[in-house]
C-alpha cells in the first residue's frame, strides 16, 4: 500500500515516474529497485516517460462501441492530429457509459462531441476535476433524505448497545434480508458478515470494492457521487459486526470525481466522530485495470504486488490482507445495509415486485434514448426497465441485450419479459452479474459486439494462466478474421474446446467467462456468421 501510494503520489507530482525518484524512493522504502520496477510493469496507469499537454482516454468498449466508438475516436484523433502534444488513447470501459462514447481529459470526464472533446484537450484549464456534481436524486434506500434520522444514526444506535447482541442482531436482519452481494457473485452478505466475524484472528479489515470497470457498469459510481454516507455506514456496520478497526474503499483512479466525495463524506464524519477512534477508513486509488475488481488481486495491489488474483481458497474472509480476515464487500452491498439493519427484513423484501426481494441499482447503456442507474424494484422486467430508460432509441426495435454486464451471456428480444433477479436471469441463461443491462437494436451486428467483448477480456486478462492469456487471444484473431470476411470455420470448430478449457482450467472469473459474448451470440445469432465466414465485412449497423 505505502509502494503504490507513493508511485500514485510522484507520478501526480512529476507526471510520469522519473528514474531518480525511483531511486530516492528505493533508498526511502528500503525496496529494491527490481520489485518497483516489478509492480510498475503491470500497471497501466504508470507511465515512466514524460506525459503528453493532455491526455485524452477514450472508451472502446461496447456500450460506446454500439454508439459509434470507433467514428467517434477516429474524428478525436484527426482533430487533434495536428498537435503533437495531446496524445488521444483508446482505453477500457470508463464507468462513464450513459455518456457514450464516453472521454476523459486528464481527470475529467466528458461525454461531447468530437469538436467538443478536441477543444477541452486544448484548454490547459481542462484537466483538473472539479469535483462531482451537485445534482442529488432521490432514492429509496437513503434512508436519511426527507427523514428527522440524521446521517449515521443507525450506527451510532448500534454502537451503544452491547456489542455481542448488536452484531448478532444486524446478521440476523442481513441475513433474513437475503441481501446477496452485488459485486457479481452474489454471496449472501449476512453470511459473509458472520463468517469474517467468527474468524478468530486479528486484527481484521474491511474493504470496499469500488474498482467498477465492467462494460456498462456504473452503478457504484452514481452511489458513491450521491449516497457517500451509506457507503460508509455501512463499512462502519460491517466493522462493528466484524471487529475491524481499519477499512479501505479501493477505488478506480478514473473516478476522481467520485474519490472527491467519498473523501468529503470521510471527512465530515470525522469531524463528527463518527470515523476516527473505534474504525477508520482510507480511499485507495487503485493504479490498475479491470482485473483489480477480483478480490484476490485487489488484495495484492493493497500490498503492493502486481495484481493478479490468488487461488482460492482461502477466501479473504479467512487470509484476506496481510493474512488477516477481510471483509470485502461492493459499493452497493454496503449501501444498502444500514437501510436493511434500520426497517428490517420485511420492508426490504416490500421493496421487490413480482414475488422478488429487495431494490436493485442497475445501470442502463447502449440503444436507449435515456441511459443512467435506475433503482428498480427486484423482479421489474428488462422489458420494463427498457421503457424506464426512454426505450430503445429512435424508436428501433430490441434485438438483444446483455443484461448483466459484459461478461454475461447475451439474450434475445424476446427474453425482455425476464424478472430482474440472480435466480430469474440464471433461470433464463444468463446472469445479473455486475447489473448493466446493455441494449441492442434491431440492426446490431452481434458477432462484431460479441467480439468487442472477447476483445476487452483478452486487453484486460493479467497472464497468470495460459489459457485466458493465450485462450482470449486466439479467438480474438479468429474473430477477426471472421468479421473482416476471411473466416474459415475454425472458430466454431474450436469454441466448445476453448471454452472448456477456459472455463475449467482459469483462476479466476474473468477467464472462466471470457467466451461467454461469443458463444451466447453463436447461440441466438449463428446464422450472422454466414457459414464458413461472413462474406462482407461488418454488414450491419454497430454504431449510432
Ligand atoms: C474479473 C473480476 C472483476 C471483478 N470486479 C469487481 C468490481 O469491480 N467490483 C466488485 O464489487 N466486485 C468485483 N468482482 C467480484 C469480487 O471479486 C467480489 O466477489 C466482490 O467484491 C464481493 O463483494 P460482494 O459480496 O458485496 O458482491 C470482480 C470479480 C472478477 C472475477
Ligand atoms: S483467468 Fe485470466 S485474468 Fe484471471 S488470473 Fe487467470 S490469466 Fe489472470
Ligand atoms: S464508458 Fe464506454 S463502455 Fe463504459
Amino acid at each position: 500500500m505505502e509502494l503504490i501510494g507513493e508511485l500514485n503520489r510522484l507520478q501526480q507530482a512529476q507526471g510520469h515516474l522519473r528514474d531518480e525518484d525511483l531511486r530516492d524512493l528505493s533508498e526511502r522504502l528500503r525496496v529494491p529497485l527490481y520489485r518497483i520496477e516489478e509492480v510498475i510493469s503491470f500497471y497501466p496507469h504508470f507511465r515512466t516517460t514524460p506525459p503528453p499537454k493532455a491526455e485524452v482516454a477514450v472508451c472502446r468498449d461496447l456500450a460506446c462501441y454500439v454508439n459509434g466508438g470507433d467514428e467517434f475516436c477516429a474524428r478525436v484523433t484527426k482533430l487533434l492530429a495536428n498537435d503533437p502534444e495531446i496524445e488521444v488513447r483508446e482505453v477500457s470501459c470508463l464507468g462513464r457509459c450513459e455518456a457514450a462514447p464516453a472521454a476523459l481529459i486528464g481527470d475529467v470526464p466528458l461525454g461531447a462531441s468530437p469538436e467538443d472533446v478536441a477543444q477541452a484537450a486544448r484548454q490547459p484549464g481542462r484537466r483538473r476535476s472539479a469535483g462531482p456534481s451537485a445534482a442529488r436524486r432521490d432514492w429509496r434506500i437513503d434512508l436519511y433524505a426527507g427523514s428527522e434520522l440524521e446521517p449515521y444514526a443507525v450506527l451510532e444506535a448500534y454502537r451503544d448497545r452491547d456489542e455481542e447482541e448488536a452484531a448478532a442482531e444486524i446478521i440476523e436482519r442481513l441475513k433474513a434480508s437475503g441481501l446477496a452481494g452485488m459485486g457479481g457473485a452474489a454471496f449472501p452478505a449476512g453470511l459473509k458478515w458472520e463468517l469474517v466475524r467468527k474468524e478468530a484472528a486479528t486484527p481484521k479489515y474491511v474493504i470496499c470494492n469500488a474498482d467498477e470497470s465492467e462494460p456498462g457498469t456504473f452503478k457504484d459510481r452514481v452511489i458513491m457521487a450521491e449516497l457517500p454516507h451509506l457507503v460508509i455506514e455501512g463499512m462502519c456496520l460491517g466493522a462493528l459486526v466484524c471487529g475491524a478497526d481499519r477499512g479501505w474503499i479501493y477505488i478506480r483512479h478514473e473516478y476522481e470525481p467520485e474519490r472527491q466525495a467519498l473523501q468529503e463524506a470521510i471527512d465530515a464524519a470525522r469531524s463528527a466522530g463518527v470515523l476516527g477512534e473505534r474504525f477508520d477508513i482510507e480511499i485507495f486509488v487503485s493504479p490498475g485495470g479491470y482485473i483489480l475488481g477480483e478480490e484476490t488481486a485487489l488484495l495484492e495491489a493493497l500490498e503492493d504486488r502486481r495484481g493478479e488474483p490468488r487461488n482460492k481458497p482461502p477466501y479473504p474472509g479467512q487470509s484476506g490482507l496481510w493474512g488477516k480476515p477481510t471483509l470485502i464487500n461492493n459499493v452497493e452491498t454496503l449501501a444498502m445495509a444500514p437501510a436493511i439493519v434500520q426497517h428490517g427484513p420485511d420492508w426490504w423484501k416490500e421493496q421487490g415486485t413480482r414475488g422478488h426481494h429487495g431494490l436493485k441499482f442497475i445501470g442502463v447503456s447502449g440503444h436507449v434514448e435515456r441511459p443512467g442507474v435506475f433503482e428498480i424494484p427486484m423482479g421489474t422486467t428488462v422489458a420494463e426497465l427498457i421503457e424506464l430508460a426512454g426505450g430503445v432509441k429512435d424508436g428501433r426495435r430490441l434485438k438483444g441485450f446483455a443484461p448483466g454486464g459484459a461478461s454475461s451471456n447475451f439474450l434475445p428480444a424476446e427474453a425482455a419479459d425476464v424478472e430482474i433477479d440472480f435466480k430469474s436471469i440464471a433461470e433464463a441463461g444468463s446472469m445479473l452479474g455486475s447489473a448493466a443491462l446493455i441494449v441492442l437494436d434491431q440492426d446490431a451486428d452481434m458477432i462484431a459486439a460479441a467480439t468487442n467483448v472477447v476483445r476487452f477480456f483478452r486487453n484486460e486478462s493479467c497472464g497468470k494462466c495460459v489459457p485466458c492469456r493465450v485462450g482470449t487471444e486466439k479467438v480474438v484473431a479468429m474473430l477477426e478474421g471472421t468479421l473482416a470476411g476471411d473466416g474459415n470455420g475454425a472458430l466454431r470448430e474450436a469454441l466448445p474446446d476453448l471454452e472448456v478449457t477456459l472455463a475449467e482450467t482459469s483462476i479466476c472469473g474473468l477467464g472462466q467467462v471470457a467466451l461467454n459474448p461469443i458463444t451466447s451470440a453463436l447461440k441466438y445469432w449463428g446464422d450472422e456468421m454466414e457459414g464458413e465466414g461472413r462474406t462482407a465485412p461488418v454488414r450491419r449497423r454497430v454504431g449510432k
